[in-house]
């Protein structure tokens, strides 16, 4: 049995059922607790590592009422400060009308009141008109408030709470699920950002069980009926399928579908890094009539192409082939 398998079937007892009040939903001042008690302090992915590529690049985050800058400030380093001016609190680095967050590449950020100026490291290198501020400005005082940051698979992570646990730390076991996917190594090839009319954890919830699949994307049916499964891992959860007759031994000799193997040398095998022939469907699926649906022109099984469509560099789809 695979290491990832084993670590699957260690999970939690069933909890005993909650109901959870309305108010979760629809009161203010739930939400406001949350900003406080919830976003203040848990760890959050704010873009990809490859999205910074050069010294300089960074991306703003904006969180309820806090906005960021993300900014790689070496080849190894990323870094994250409140995206405020330490004079009177401007905000360094504007969203362009319309987009949904600002990004660009430079060297240090100019303050659009005031003219005040930072490095890519937070501190201030330029006070206008200095000689008027005799005192009461320090290195200290007028750095960019700092935040932390890390790096697990690839995504860019940020927490506002000085105090927190380590990234890793608070990712397991996620993590270790699933460090054998290696999603450092890929890239995603289109990204859709939505913005849903509900309460946050309405959405969220909705991919925290497979349940409502056959009823809500009947469409998926076709494929199979899968046993689908939820499962408790600490403050994280994982859903998934069992494999469908026949694709435990595909498993076995190339590994799964987004597990690079470079082992394996069969011409149809998908697995392989920097391959760039178009894949083979698995074999347990066939072209559907009108084609792939938007989630699995890559052949992959729907519970492997939903969201982000995430492919190894190199890959070409179906579509694009
Ligand atoms: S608020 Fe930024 S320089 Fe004054
Ligand atoms: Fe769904």
């Amino acid at each position: 049995m695979s290491e990832t398998v084993d670590n699957i079937r260690k999970t939690e007892a069933l909890s005993e059922p909650l109901t959870i009040g309305v108010e979760a939903y629809l009161s203010e001042e739930y939400a406001r607790a949350e900003r406080d008690k919830l976003w203040a302090k848990v760890w959050q992915q704010v873009g990809r590592v490859e999205e910074l590529p050069k010294i300089g690049d960074y991306l703003t985050y904006e969180i309820l009422d806090d906005s960021l800058i993300v900014v790689r400030t070496a080849p190894d380093t990323i870094r994250a400060y409140y995206n405020v001016c330490s004079h009177r609190g401007r905000r360094l680095v504007d969203t362009p009308p319309g987009a949904r967050d600002a990004r660009g590449r430079g060297r240090q950020f100019v303050c659009g009141f005031h003219g005040w100026r930072y490095n890519l490291e937070g501190q201030n290198t330029h006070v206008s008109e200095r000689e008027d501020w005799p005192c009461g400005l320090t290195g200290q005082n007028t750095h960019l408030k700092e935040v932390k940051v890390g790096t697990w698979g690839g995504w860019i992570w940020i927490n506002m709470d000085p105090e927190c646990e380590p990234l890793r730390e608070y990712l397991e076991p996620a993590a270790t699920l699933l460090d054998p996917f290696q999603l450092e190594n890929m890239r995603y090839r289109w990204r859709r950002w939505l913005v849903f009319d509900c309460n946050w954890k309405v959405a969220l919830e909705a991919f925290m069980e497979t349940y409502h699949v056959p009823y809500t994307h009947p469409e998926f049916m076709k494929f199979g009926a899968f046993l689908g499964w939820a499962r408790a891992q600490g403050r994280h959860s994982n859903i998934g399928y069992d494999a469908p007759k026949g694709m435990g031994r595909t498993r076995q000799s190339c590994g799964s579908a987004a597990v690079p193997t470079p082992a394996c040398r069969r011409p149809s095998c998908r697995t392989s890094p920097g391959r760039t022939r178009t894949p083979t469907p698995p074999r347990h699926l066939s072209k559907p009539r009108g084609g792939w649906s938007r989630n699995c022109r890559k052949g992959l099984p729907p519970t492997r192409c939903s969201g982000t469509g995430w492919t190894r560099p190199g890959m070409t789809t179906p579509r694009a082939a």
